[in-house]
């Protein structure tokens, strides 16, 4: 995967998502993350740009359905309730770093995982937990 193809993809799940979706995005540091949650946005029909501002936990963009960016990293594993449950029902959450965060990941969720190749290629990987997300991983693998 290249960088337009990593923004490509996240833009192909973007079509599939759904209200109250959840994406787990894990993986190598660099790998993606960020950049294909970008691609997640144009297909919302998110204007603004999106970015990893440090310290920021939670970002919320307007789009066609409300997009939650969340980049756990900087929680560092420490069990905070920050609350942000309330948001997943809402529109589509994607979270950097769910292994940080571990309290929230719901039941059922869409995971994603970045390998780091090399300077400019990346492996991206979809795993479904739970029924719902096992045809968008059909979608995405085809
Ligand atoms: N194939 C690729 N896919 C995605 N990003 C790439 C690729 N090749 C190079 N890059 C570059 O690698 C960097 C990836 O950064 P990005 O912020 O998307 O990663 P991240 O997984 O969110 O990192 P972090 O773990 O720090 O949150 C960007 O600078 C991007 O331009
Ligand atoms: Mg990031």
């Amino acid at each position: 995967m290249s960088e337009q193809q990593t923004i490509d993809l996240g833009e192909k799940l973007g079509h599939l998502l759904f209200k109250g979706a959840f994406v787990a995005l894990k993986g190598d540091l660099a790998g993606g993350k960020t950049t294909f949650t970008k691609g997640i946005g144009k297909a919302l029909n998110v204007k603004s740009v999106i970015n990893s501002p440090t310290f920021t936990i939670l970002k919320i963009y307007e789009g066609d359905l409300p997009l939650y960016h969340i980049d756990a990293y900087r929680l560092e594993n420490n069990s905070y309730d920050l609350g942000l449950d309330e948001y997943a029902d809402e529109g589509v959450m994607v979270v950097e770093w769910p292994e940080y965060y571990e309290d929230f990941l719901p039941d059922e969720y869409l995971e994603v995982r970045f390998t780091y190749l090399n300077d400019v290629v990346r492996d991206i990987n979809f795993k479904a937990h739970g029924e719902r997300y096992d045809n968008i991983v059909k979608e995405m693998t085809c």
